[in-house]
């Protein structure tokens, strides 16, 4: 009898007592190939000895000292290499545990700027329907995925949410993808005006979208599209790449491939790679610089923040992918990947789109391919997917609620960036098989 509060509070957990490489092995001594890194966290595998090491040598050295008090080496070495990693996009970074808590302090931040510029009245975030920026309170509030808010709705803030980028539900016939991303990109500025001009602080979204819709980037031009409409009214633009950042897109921030900047980005999963709790907000020179030369000093802290061990594990992650060229491994073995999903797949007749960039990619699955009509909900198909692909020895992150929250399903895949050409084939073939299995029970 377990006397944890479990996520899941009907159902015998198998116990995880190893891990190598892209397999995680529980103690009946079965082998799961990982092929959604948990929720897209063990970038660089499991048991890395490498990270190991570095962790080692830091605890050696020192396990925790208090942000109030001192700095590290350590945590200096990891905020410089982030910051040059990120090409001139950001000047600080700010240290935290978990995504969520990231996200919290990019709100913060946001506000706090504009207090700073003395613009007191801004007060509302916009950001997406089918979006997830984390359980706590404030990110639940301003994520737009309605079955993890719907118990806590009335105690949730203002939420302001617009449609999500989602052109294989949402382009209409005769409109390019061109003309469907400035369709919804304008959303935001009609919102803007419907708010007042001068009351809102920022625009957040998810780089790409991860376990809400599966893997959806934007199409071309509608982040473009953001940032022009950002930059006239005064509104700051906050990237969450907690999933899809960090290398999972084949580049260490996923924006790089919009040709847009943010204000703020938070980043976490691949950040410390499961290794040690870490997530970081990092921020732009103009949003530091207002806020040091303004009260000079940010108005939030939390006791874990940049921790020393934890900094020791993602520098370690962050060398070691450098060190393997690992995020070539990324494009690579994406190719692979993709091709082998939609030579599988295309042609299914219950798979409608598939999609993603680098290691990272959703498989919608409908009952119709022609009119795009999902699997009813009683199906259960997330769970019995789950399920299905735990006994085939594969980790998969299917979720319900893909179209609006209620309605649809998807499989997020995101493997591990050390996989070799026969585990992205083995992961294909496994899934293959899961797949088949769940849809001859009801097909
Ligand atoms: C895009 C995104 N934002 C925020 C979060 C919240 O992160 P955490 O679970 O570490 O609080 C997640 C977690 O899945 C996420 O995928």
């Amino acid at each position: 009898m377990s006397h944890i509060f479990h996520r899941n509070l009907t159902k015998i957990l198998p116990i995880a007592v190893g891990g190598e490489g892209v397999y995680l092995i529980d103690k009946k001594g079965k082998r799961y190939i990982d092929a959604s890194c948990g929720a897209a966290v063990s970038c660089v595998g499991h048991n890395n000895s490498f990270v190991i090491d570095a962790m080692k040598h830091q605890l050696d050295q020192l396990a925790y000292a208090h942000t109030g008090f001192f700095t590290t080496e350590i945590a200096e070495q990891l905020a410089e290499l982030l910051i040059s990693k990120s090409r001139g996009a950001f000047a600080k970074v700010y240290f935290l545990s978990g995504g969520s808590e990231a996200l919290e302090t990019a709100m913060k931040m946001a506000r706090q700027y504009c207090v700073e510029c003395g613009e007191t009245e801004r007060q509302f975030f916009i950001s997406r329907k089918q979006s997830y920026h984390g359980n706590t309170i404030s990110a639940l509030s301003v994520g737009g995925n309605m079955w993890r808010r719907q118990v806590y709705e009335p105690i949730l803030g203002t939420a302001n949410h617009i449609s999500p980028c989602y052109a294989y539900r949402d382009q209409q016939v005769g409109e390019t993808e061109e003309q469907y991303g400035l369709r919804v990109a304008n959303e935001l500025e009609e919102r803007i005006l419907q708010l007042g001009k001068t009351k809102v602080i920022a625009f957040i979204a998810e780089t790409v979208v991860g376990a809400t819709v599966g893997a959806l980037p934007a199409v071309p031009g509608y982040f473009k599209r953001v940032r022009e409409v950002c930059d006239k009214y005064g509104v700051l633009l906050i990237l969450d790449e907690i999933m899809c950042g960090m290398g999972r897109t084949g580049k260490t921030y996923a924006f790089e491939d919009e040709g847009v900047q943010p204000d703020l980005a938070c980043i976490a999963k691949g950040l410390g790679g499961g290794y040690q709790a870490i997530s970081a907000t990092l921020a732009s020179d103009r949003l530091f610089s207002a806020i040091k030369e303004g009260s000079g000093n940010f108005q939030h802290g939390h006791t874990y923040i940049g921790h020393p061990t934890a900094a020791a594990a993602s520098l370690a992650v962050q060398q070691y992918i450098d060190k393997h060229n690992l995020l070539l491994n990324v494009s690579e073995r994406s190719k692979q990947l993709f091709t082998l999903l939609n030579a599988r797949f295309n042609n299914h007749p219950y798979i409608g789109n598939i999609r993603g960039r680098g290691l990272f990619a959703g498989i919608e699955i409908v009952k119709d391919k022609e009119s795009k009509e999902p699997f009813s909900a009683a199906t259960k198909l997330d769970v019995l997917l789950k399920n299905t692909a735990m006994d085939n020895g594969i980790m998969i992150y299917p979720n319900a609620g893909t179209i609006d929250g209620k309605r649809g399903h998807h499989i997020l895949l995101a493997p591990p960036f050390i996989s070799n050409k026969n585990e992205i084939d083995e992961i294909v073939e496994k899934l293959s098989i899961t797949l088949e299995q769940v849809f001859s029970k009801i097909g």
